[in-house]
């Protein structure tokens, strides 16, 4: 039986890892800067600080984000960022002899987009690689019991994707993952912005609009101020945008999940939709975070609808008591295999 000792989530916005034993130890930005010296291209910085250097570069310097809708996009720059990632939970290597490896990944990847994950594995000499769906590691951090018998509704919500998995005993009976999340929530607040007040915004302003003001609540008041740059006069502008002003955008994104939602459900079977409306819809994932999702999903899905407590956590909570429970996670992996 192999005995794993990290588990990664390598989203589209944050890398996450989970050392066993020891708890999370590191989460930053899937971002790397990339400095030109002498012609030759090096790493400049990681994770949170490379992604404080969006929109700050000079011409010198390159900032990428390479997992995009929750696949490596960027293999080489995948490989350096976690490198760097690996390095900072263990500078003197103490992982380095046995480093068996859990990658979690969207449920609907394809067996090349998964032969990417193990490619970037093996390049950065991992031992051994296992893979599990994000919404089975959410189910498993919910804690619910190791045999039980019903079907259960997880909804992973991310920067790049959302992921939808109906489950029974660790196994997808159902499961989709669409292109929709933050980054595309960030991208029509942009356009917003810019028909409206014709001010363009920067990428971390954009996301910070989202998570302040945004909101499925049509009497929420809050409003947040920035500033940017009026598009004729190239000089600074402070706006003010209101909740109400994105909300358009918001209930979009979230009709479109609600429309998958609805599209997964009416392939299940009668047995398994009696278990999912006792049990309801489960929802994590960094955008679960917007006020207002539990009311405004179970009103069109007419389903309980509960957001985890700490929805940026789950997944990787979930990873790590599969690494508490190596014999479950050894007889995950053999299943997803068979
Ligand atoms: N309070 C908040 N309100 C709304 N959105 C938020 C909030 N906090 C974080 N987010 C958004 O959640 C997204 C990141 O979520 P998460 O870390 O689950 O994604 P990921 O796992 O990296 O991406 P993916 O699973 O799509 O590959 C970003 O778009 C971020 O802006
Ligand atoms: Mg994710």
């Amino acid at each position: 039986m192999a005995t794993y000792n990290l588990a990664i989530e390598l989203g589209t916005s944050n890398t996450v890892i989970y050392v066993a034993g020891l708890g999370v130890a590191l989460k930053e930005p899937s971002c790397i800067a990339i400095e030109t010296v002498n012609k030759k291209k090096v790493v400049k910085c990681v994770g949170t600080e490379a992604k404080n250097l969006v929109g700050k570069t000079n011409n010198s310097v390159e900032v990428h984000f390479p997992i995009c809708e929750g696949v490596i996009y960027n293999f080489q720059y995948a490989k350096l960022m976690l490198k760097e990632f690996l390095k900072k939970i263990s500078p003197s290597g103490i992982l380095k002899p046995k480093k068996r490896v859990v990658f979690i990944h969207p449920c609907g990847l394809t067996r090349d987009e998964k032969n990417r994950i193990r490619d970037l594995a093996y390049a950065l000499n991992i031992t051994t690689t296992a893979l599990i769906p994000s919404t089975v590691c959410a189910l498993i951090g919910m804690e619910v019991e190791e045999n039980d018998p019903n079907s259960h509704f997880v909804l992973n919500i991310g920067g790049g994707v959302t992921d939808i998995s109906i489950i029974n005993n660790n196994h997808i009976i159902r499961g989709a993952t669409i292109n929709v999340g933050g980054n595309q929530i960030d991208a029509n607040i942009s356009d917003f912005v810019k028909n409206e007040f014709q001010v363009i915004l920067g990428d971390n302003t954009l996301e910070k609009i989202k998570n302040s003001v945004g909101s499925l609540l049509n009497n929420d008041i809050s409003s947040i101020n920035v500033v940017g740059l009026e598009i004729d006069t190239r000089h600074r502008k402070e706006i003010r945008i209101f909740s109400k002003d994105i909300l358009p955008i918001i209930c979009g994104a979230f009709n479109k999940i609600a429309d998958a939602c609805e599209a997964l459900l009416n392939m299940c079977s009668s047995e398994v939709l009696s278990d999912i409306n006792k049990f309801g819809v489960y929802v994590c994932g960094g955008v679960a975070n917007i006020t207002g999702v539990d009311k405004y999903l179970s009103k069109i899905l007419n389903l309980p609808v509960y957001v985890d407590v700490d929805p940026d956590s789950s997944v990787i909570m979930g990873a790590g008591n599969l690494l508490n429970n190596q014999v479950l996670l050894n007889n995950i992996c053999k299943e997803l295999k068979g």
